[in-house]
């Protein structure tokens, strides 16, 4: 099946063709961070006239890259959610519109999901049951998969998302939108034994994540240690580099403590590391080596996909698609949607409050 996938959930619009959920025609990302590097962060009003401005020729681009026409499309899959209000409703009108228009079905995807089936495309088929540890600017989770289309959510962050902790880091310090690529630079030159930054445990014993206190942490360093983040073009000192590396160590164990000790207990077949994150090395040597200790495969997608991306959204469509799901014209962006469809009633005793112990 040709299905042509649909990406517009925060700031990257992103159109791609991909057959049988797994061969990728074409895939094209129109990021928007220069637009928004200058407010530190993704403003949701300029994003979601952006991906108006840029959808329709981004998805003649994905189509001719592919060398396909509209009429060979036979399915459209675009993300509904989780995501900025705005933003994802310009992707599910153009999708709707388009499907209606060619009078060919189409699939409303859990933009969470589109990262669990981003490795799919470059990796052997995937080992059931396997456990997915999605961490990008948005979400911090890991699922529990034992066959595929079922999750089960495991951990999940209670505040701050992970690269949502690299990209306010960086922003204390002076370096700029997004954090991740920033950070992991200039981590490579610093010492990350140099600061001892906490790791937070949630109080009701959940094997949750939690990155808003490091957040904190970092920024009382800042002040007791009289550090001011770096002007325009000003080269960071060995200090900054060493909290750079001190805070990625950091983040890195605090994700991959989490997902062994539950690697552990479920014993899955495989794991998967996704999201915009998963681009960190620091993460992936250490996910590597977590496979190599459980004697499983450890699966990335590829840069590429590893952040935000279309072809990941057409091959969890594929699927669904396959499944026999429609979704009907009715369908709307859906900002908070879940992605946990089994033993459900687990991960919803969490949402209770909390406090935290750094
Ligand atoms: O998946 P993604 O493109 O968008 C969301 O769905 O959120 O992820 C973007 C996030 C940003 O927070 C960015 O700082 C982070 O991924 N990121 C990284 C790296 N590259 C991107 N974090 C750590 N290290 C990186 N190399
Ligand atoms: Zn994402």
């Amino acid at each position: 099946m040709l299905v042509l996938g649909i990406e517009s959930s925060c700031d990257e619009t992103a159109a791609a063709v991909v057959l049988d959920g797994r061969e990728i025609l074409s895939s094209v990302i129109s990021s928007q961070i220069e637009i928004h590097k200058k407010w530190g962060g993704v403003v949701p009003e300029i994003a979601s006239r952006e991906h108006l401005v840029k959808i329709d020729p981004i998805v003649d681009e994905a189509l001719e890259k592919a060398d396909v026409q509209l009429k060979d499309i036979e399915a459209i899959a675009v993300t509904q959610g989780p995501g900025l209000v705005g933003s994802l409703l310009i992707g599910v009108c153009y999708a709707k519109a388009l499907a209606f228009g060619l009078d060919i079905p189409f699939i409303g995807v859990n933009h969470i999901e589109g990262h669990f089936f981003s490795v799919e495309l470059e990796n052997p088929p995937t080992e059931y049951p396997t456990m997915a540890l999605i961490v990008s600017g948005g979400h911090t989770n890991l699922f529990y998969a034992p066959e595929r289309g079922k999750y089960k959510l495991v951990s999940r962050t209670r505040d701050d998302a992970a690269g949502e902790a690299f990209d306010k880091v960086s922003k204390m310090l002076g370096l700029g939108y997004p954090g991740g690529p920033i950070i992991e630079k200039y981590a490579k030159e610093g010492n990350p034994k140099a600061i001892k930054f906490p790791i937070a445990k949630i109080s009701d014993g959940r094997p949750d994540f939690s990155f808003s206190g490091l957040k904190t942490a970092v920024m009382r360093y800042l002040r007791e240690n009289e550090i001011e983040s770096l002007k325009e073009n000003e080269e960071p000192t060995q200090e900054i580099k060493d909290i750079c590396a001190s805070f990625q160590r950091t983040v890195v164990v605090s994700l991959i403590r989490t997902m062994e000790k539950q690697a552990i207990e479920f014993k899955p077949k495989s794991l998967i590391v996704a999201g915009g994150v998963a681009c960190n090395q620091a993460l992936r040597d250490a996910s590597e080596k977590v496979g190599k200790r459980l004697n499983i495969p450890v699966y990335f997608p590829s840069k590429h996909l590893s952040t935000d991306n279309a072809a990941m959204i057409a091959a969890a469509g594929n699927f669904h698609l396959e499944n026999g799901e429609r979704s009907e014209l009715d369908m709307t962006a859906d900002v908070t949607m879940r992605l946990q469809n089994f033993e459900v009633e687990e991960a919803e005793l969490r949402r209770k409050k909390v406090r935290y112990r750094l």
